[in-house]
């Protein structure tokens, strides 16, 4: 058995993101997790008027929120054995402010302390998103799950950045099988939720409003959803929502278009929901082809899904419904912990401290 403390660093978009947690190791088994203490900084406010992050405002909020945070941290971070930081993808400035602020800080060790410095790791961000399903509470309450009972899965990365495909033979080896062609699904659902005169991030609120809908309402394209590749698409389906709203003279920002008010019991407002749950069923729809494709040929013996948009409640329930019907295991890290955060990117450290990336910004990295 192998104890570690670690800390992660997170800012590669516009969530600051600290944690201390300690991973308990051993072999053949799930690691257990303990959050020490975990900060989040998000920047939704200062985004949302420009529908979107925008890099060198988030680069400002990372240098302001970072001081702050680590203050909050410093007292859980003593002892510390490994230090996780993002180095990529991501924003490159954003991913730069992470960066410098830990090299700054082990100057500081190296200064201070030159007998106890603990280890750096580059973190792909990436890999923090699939480690993210450790903290489902089935396996925090399982006292170390047999890794053989899991293992080989099927992961799917769903993010405002990501949607990727992934097939694990364990927690440290895994074989990319597929990923979108075009926008990454969290990008579809925060530019459709624009057309539809939503706030930005847009996720949450077609979710909110789909539950209100008609699923059948509209019969969008489900792209690429029988192709015979582990591919996606979502930009078409984008353009065909887009053609949608123009053809029923549905555009927002027109003064007869959608208001802000979600909650109005108006015929427009039912119309909307109608179109986002539409909107909804025709995006996952591609993802549960494909998982449960990929599920039956390689065995998998479970189903995994990480990253901002499996926070989705509606896509929870049918990536449960379908590992149900085909007598595998689902696990989903609470929802809180989809979204970036430094907890993540500490477990990533840990699981995979001998990763060799370099300490700068890669906003391009892939998994
Ligand atoms: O993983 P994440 O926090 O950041 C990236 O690494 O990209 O994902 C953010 C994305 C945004 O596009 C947001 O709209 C989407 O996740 N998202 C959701 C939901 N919550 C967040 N999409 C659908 N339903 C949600 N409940
Ligand atoms: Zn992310």
């Amino acid at each position: 058995m192998k104890e570690l403390k670690i800390l992660g660093i997170e800012t590669s978009c516009d969530e600051t993101g600290l944690a201390v947690v300690r991973l308990t190791k051993e072999a053949g088994k799930l690691p257990q997790i303990k959050i020490i203490k975990s900060v989040v900084a998000s920047q939704i406010k200062i985004h949302r008027p420009w529908g979107g992050v925008v890099p060198h405002l988030a680069k400002r909020e990372h240098l302001k929120n970072l001081p702050p945070l680590f203050g909050q941290i410093k007292p859980f971070a003593k002892k510390l054995d490994i230090v996780g930081v993002t180095v990529g993808p991501g924003l490159e400035p954003c991913l730069w402010s992470g960066v410098n602020f830990t090299l700054g800080y082990f100057e500081e060790i190296k200064r201070r302390r030159p007998k106890t410095v603990p280890k750096l790791v580059g973190v792909n961000h990436l890999e923090g998103h699939l480690a993210s399903f450790l903290l489902d509470p089935k396996i925090r309450r399982g006292k170390a799950l047999n890794a053989a009972k899991v293992f080989p899965a099927v992961q799917l990365v769903v993010s405002g950045g990501h949607t990727i495909l992934v097939r694990m033979s364990s927690l440290t080896r895994w074989q990319k099988l597929g990923e979108t062609r075009d926008d990454a699904i969290g990008e579809a659902f925060d530019k459709v939720a624009r057309m539809l005169g939503l706030d930005y991030p847009g996720g949450p609120l077609i979710e909110r409003l789909a539950k209100e809908g008609d699923a059948q309402a509209v019969d969008f394209p489900r792209p690429m959803a029988h192709s015979a590749d582990y591919d996606f698409s979502f930009s078409g389906l984008k353009t065909a929502v887009l053609y949608y709203l123009k053809d029923n003279r549905l555009i927002s920002g027109r003064k007869d278009g959608f208001s802000r008010n979600i909650n109005a019991k108006t015929e427009l407002n039912r119309r909307r929901a109608d179109i986002a749950a539409s909107f909804q069923a025709a995006a996952f729809a591609p993802l549960l082809k494909k998982t449960e494709k990929a599920v039956k040929e390689f065995g998998a013996r479970s189903v995994i899904i990480s990253g901002g948009v499996a926070a989705n409640k509606a896509l929870q329930s049918e990536m449960r419904k379908l590992s149900r019907r085909l007598g595998k295991q689902f696990f989903v890290a609470p929802v809180k912990y989809n979204t970036d955060n430094g907890i993540v990117i500490a477990l990533a450290a840990g699981i995979n401290p001998a990763a060799k990336l370099k300490i700068e910004a890669q906003a391009n990295l892939s998994l």
